[in-house]
């Protein structure tokens, strides 16, 4: 075991059994946390980055089974903000000394490309990055959005398991996401993805398939998070994913892509009082502070106990980089582009 963490740190290789192995004994996690501590320390040094998130609607068209913004679930109270609020928070954002933007909602038809458009372009004066995580749009829409200024796209494939998805996510086709990512790296955007851990069917060895396949699609960004049943969902009764499960799949692609952005992801802090600092000691290198406020931060609830939800996008800033410090890193001031080369 302890050869194969140190053949994975030392080449970036693991096969497919090499990482359902690791994934399934639970004798070597110190020793491959700390692997991927190295790594992260090696190829991305010891800054965080932080990214403002601003989930600015919580309206979907999609029905995924196991996400509370779904359309079926009648109980949410559902909202958009208008394009000056976004713009607001954005400008709150920049105040706080974030470098980007991460505008994320539900697949909201009423955004339309040139509503779009334009707050991408005023959000692009104030010298912002931005990340997209609007789900699935055509090649000439993601196109649209990149010539407006935007830099990064954020598309979970969810899970690599083809049947596993088609029963999880109704009316939606998996051929489909990976042709969206596809389109999207070849824009030119830094290309996020990430999964699902702890799917109710869900194997170790698709998950160790979902690491492989974030090498092979060559991602810049990979957020892992635990599967947090929500009670107005159809999963409400499964099982859910672990925190440490889904920290030891994290930690394998930190060794495996090296060099990319891995947030220390808000799910993971729901099943774990110290998630996201853990997360950051085993791999991660980047967190999501929510800027939205007031009530839409509740209202944004893909699953329960997610955290901050009462607190202000100032009281966060003020939290997360006491805790950064408190761990020996510190807050980056650039952008946090992935490195372009090793
Ligand atoms: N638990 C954890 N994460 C979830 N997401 C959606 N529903 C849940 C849930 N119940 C994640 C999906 C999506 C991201 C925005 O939120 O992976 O891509
Ligand atoms: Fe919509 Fe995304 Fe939730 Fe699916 S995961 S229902 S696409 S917000
Ligand atoms: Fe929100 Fe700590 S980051 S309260």
């Amino acid at each position: 075991m302890i050869q194969l963490i140190e053949n994975g740190e030392k080449t970036g290789k693991l096969t497919k059994e090499e990482l359902a192995i690791l994934l399934k004994s639970s004798d070597w996690d110190a020793e491959l946390f700390q692997a991927a501590d190295r790594v992260r320390q090696h190829y991305m040094g010891n800054a965080v980055h932080l990214r403002g998130l601003i989930e600015f609607s919580n309206i979907c068209r999609q029905n995924c089974c196991y996400c509370g913004l779904r359309r079926d679930n009648t109980v949410i109270e559902r909202y958009r903000l208008a394009p000056e609020t976004i713009l607001d928070f954005a400008r709150k954002a920049k105040s706080y000394g974030y470098q980007t933007v991460v505008l994320q909602s539900g697949e909201d038809l009423y955004y339309t490309v040139d509503k779009l458009v334009s707050v991408i372009r005023e959000i692009k004066k104030l010298d912002l990055a931005i990340t997209l995580s609007i789900g699935e749009k055509s090649r000439e829409e993601y196109a649209a959005y990149k010539k407006a200024g935007a830099d990064r796209y954020l598309l979970r494939i969810e899970t690599t398991d083809k049947e596993l998805y088609r029963r999880l996510d109704p009316g939606m086709n998996w051929e489909h996401r990976a042709r969206c990512l596809m389109d999207l790296k070849s824009l030119g955007y830094e290309l996020g993805s990430g999964s699902l851990v702890g799917l109710p069917g869900q194997t170790i060895e698709s998950l160790a398939d979902d690491i492989l396949f974030f090498k092979e699609i060559d991602a810049d960004m990979i957020g892992i998070g635990p599967f947090i049943p929500n009670g107005d969902t159809p999963l409400k009764y499964e099982a859910g994913g672990t925190f440490n499960l889904s920290v030891k799949v994290m930690a394998l692609v930190r060794l495996l892509l090296r060099n990319i952005n891995i947030p220390a992801t808000t799910a993971m802090e729901t099943l774990h009082p110290q998630g996201r600092i853990l997360a950051l000691q085993r791999g991660a290198n980047v967190v999501m502070p929510n800027v939205t406020e007031g009530d839409y931060r509740r209202l944004y609830a893909l699953y329960p106990g997610k955290i901050c939800i009462n607190d202000t996008p100032a009281h966060c800033r003020g939290c997360i980089t006491g805790k950064i410090v408190g761990i020996g890193r510190f807050v980056s001031t650039d952008y946090g582009f992935r490195p372009k080369s090793e």
